[in-house]
C-alpha cells in the first residue's frame, strides 16, 4: 500500500495508558496515503505505559503528564498541544477522565474507543460485566468525547459474539483484534470525502 509522505494531514495526539496496541495500529494507518491523520504527538499520564516504546519506534514525540493535579496536567497538556498545532485527539486506553473544561477546548474533535457496544457497560471491567449479563454479543465502539463518560456520539461499533467458554480474558483479545481495525475505519468515516 502507498505510504503517506505529504504533511497536509490532521495533526492527531494519541492518548495511551497502557499497552498501546491500538496506537501501534493507528500509527500504521496514519502512515497510508489513504489516512486522514498523521500522529504527531504521544500524551501519557503513566510513565510505565509499554506502549510509549512505539514514540520511540516511529520517531513521534511523547510526553508523560502525571495527574495527581489534575488541573496543572490538564494545563500542561493544553500547552503542549497548541505548540504542536495538534488539530485531533485520539483516546486510545486512556485510564484519565478529561474535565470539561479541557473538552471544551477540544469539541468535537476529541475520539475514544470503547470495549463494548455502547451505551452498554460504560466503564471499566466491560468484558466480565458482559459474560456476567450473559450477553450474546459484545463489541467495541469508537465515539466522540463529551463531558459524560462513554457517552458521546457513536461513530461506528463492531458487534462480536459471545462464546459459551468465553472468559473475560479471551473476550477481551478478540475485541482488541477488532478495535485495531475499527478505529481507522471509523477516522475514515469521519475525515474522508
Ligand atoms: C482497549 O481495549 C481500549 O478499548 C480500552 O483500553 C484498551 C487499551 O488497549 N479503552 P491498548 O493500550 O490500546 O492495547
Amino acid at each position: 500500500m502507498a505510504l503517506s509522505t505529504g504533511s497536509n494531514k490532521l495533526k492527531t495526539a494519541v492518548f495511551i495508558s497502557g499497552a498501546g496496541s491500538n496506537l501501534k495500529s493507528l500509527i500504521k494507518f496514519s502512515l497510508l496515503k489513504k489516512s486522514p491523520i498523521s500522529i504527531d504527538l504521544i500524551i501519557s499520564n503513566n510513565p510505565k505505559s509499554k506502549g510509549l516504546k512505539f514514540g520511540k519506534i516511529f520517531n513521534i514525540k511523547k510526553r508523560i503528564f502525571y495527574f495527581k493535579k489534575k488541573n496543572s496536567a490538564e494545563k500542561k497538556i493544553l500547552s503542549e498541544l497548541k505548540k504542536n498545532k495538534i488539530d485531533l485527539i485520539c483516546l486510545a486506553g486512556f485510564m484519565k477522565i478529561l474535565s470539561k473544561n479541557f473538552i471544551k477546548n477540544f469539541k468535537g474533535k476529541i475520539l475514544n474507543i470503547h470495549p463494548s457496544l455502547l451505551p452498554k457497560f460504560k466503564g471499566l471491567n466491560t468484558h466480565k460485566r458482559a459474560i456476567i449479563n450473559k450477553e450474546k454479543y459484545s463489541g467495541c465502539t469508537v465515539h466522540f468525547v463529551n463531558s459524560k463518560l462513554d457517552s458521546g456520539k457513536i461513530i461506528l461499533q463492531k458487534k462480536i459474539k459471545i462464546n459459551n467458554n468465553d472468559t473475560p480474558k479471551i473476550l477481551a483479545k478478540k475485541i482488541l483484534i477488532q478495535e485495531h481495525k475499527l478505529y481507522p475505519k471509523a477516522i475514515l468515516k469521519i475525515f474522508s470525502p
